[in-house]
């Protein structure tokens, strides 16, 4: 196998760094600017604190604001209409997943045409957009440095994954005291998604040794970290390793691919409007005791890291202590189940087979080290629904 990594061409981590923003812009050429981000973002003095940046660096943007969780085609079109028309020339995202995603998937369309689902997996994406500079403030989707956007298709309903290396930011701008206002729901949902970022890149059938050191070091950190940035969010220390690990995750599972997880929590999001890490978290322990069989070593290897298990565990206590670790985590961090999220029982009995076809038309369950029939996900499903 030939091992490959794929980031972003100018990666600045640390506390501060979201100052030399438009000092990274001017690098990469950039005068005319379009921010995305949302409106929770639009009442933050960030997005104001962006535009300063940039007047003083003599940058003319505009602010594209109307970007919703789940970002949608609809959405996407309107901000492909306004970049085109701004006479845009690069792209700046500001805020979680949502508005790095559209910001990826405006530059996509403006500069291939057509429409979000005329890319989505396995499709290729022929031409790269134009310069993408993606500032995250959760810890996080880790979508800064991957080579993915996941979009809702308006009219299909359809979570799309689109893939391609032109979709990978340009630059990653990835400053931890944006996360400091972080609430308390928003820090351990994408805090869990950062997790499963990192234990399904290490089981990945298609994980490599340079993605394997990321993850490893990416689940370490934010299993010691996450119930402290939860519990208390103003202790700085804890917010630098999740924002750190949550990058390293991302960077882990772009190149490595995620499974079946992520493939089953996509349709969840869409039909029930959970949000991405939270699905993630319903399905994480009881997908990883489906799994753990085939891969016991792999995922004893992620027990031992995470401090879960003793080195001199055997790899089947090892997993079982992984899988304990995981449930009693999910109460730790008031991780509801679909049922007491309060999704309507029948609803989601009916939509299984559904949901089932879209997890398995992503790809994702393929890269599972357990590769799931679809009656076995049917039944995973069931099995969360408690
Ligand atoms: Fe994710």
């Amino acid at each position: 196998m030939i091992a490959g990594m794929s980031i972003p061409s100018i990666l600045r981590a640390g506390g501060g760094c979201f100052a030399q923003a438009s000092e990274v812009l001017l690098r990469l050429k950039c005068r005319r600017p379009l921010i995305v981000t949302d409106p929770f973002m639009m009442k933050s003095q960030l997005v104001h604190a962006l535009v300063a940046q940039m007047e003083g660096a003599e940058l003319a943007c505009a602010i594209f604001h109307e970007t919703v969780p789940d970002p949608t085609t609809a959405v996407i079109d309107t901000g492909v209409r306004m970049f085109q028309s701004g006479g845009h020339d690069s792209l700046v995202s500001l805020g979680g997943g949502s508005p790095i995603d559209t910001a990826k998937a405006i530059g996509m369309l403006a500069a291939n045409g057509g429409r979000p689902r005329d890319y989505k997996v396995p499709n290729p994406i022929p031409k790269a957009g134009p310069p993408h500079i993606a500032i995250p403030t959760t810890a996080g989707t880790g979508s800064e440095v991957t080579r993915f956007a996941v979009i809702s298709d308006s009219e299909t309903q359809e979570k799309m994954l689109i893939a391609g290396s032109s979709l990978m930011p340009s630059a990653a701008v990835v400053d931890y005291e944006l996360t400091m206002t972080m609430p308390r729901r928003l820090t351990a949902d994408t805090g869990t998604d950062s997790l499963t970022h990192a234990i399904e890149a290490y089981v990945s059938r298609k994980a490599n040794p340079f993605t394997d050191t990321l993850a490893l070091s990416a689940m370490k950190t934010i299993w010691a970290e996450l119930p402290t940035a939860f519990r208390r969010p103003e202790d700085r220390a804890a917010r630098e390793g999740m924002m750190m690990a949550a990058t390293l995750a991302g960077i882990a599972f772009s190149n490595a691919s995620v499974a079946l997880v992520h493939g089953m929590s996509r349709p969840i999001g869409l039909f029930f409007h959970v949000p991405h890490g939270l699905s993630n978290a319903m399905l994480l322990p009881a997908v990883t005791r489906f799994s753990a069989g085939a891969a016991q070593g792999r995922y004893a290897d992620c027990a031992r890291t995470m401090g879960v298990a003793a080195q001199e565990d055997s790899d089947s206590v090892a997993v079982n202590k992984l899988v304990e670790g995981l449930f009693r985590r999910n109460e730790e961090l008031e991780v509801p189940s679909p049922k007491s999220f309060g999704i309507p029982e029948g609803r989601y009995m009916e939509v299984i087979p559904i949901m089932t076809a879209q997890a398995l038309a992503s790809g994702s369950p393929q890269n599972n080290p357990r590769i799931p029939s679809a009656a076995e996900i049917a039944q995973l499903y069931r099995e969360i629904w408690k």
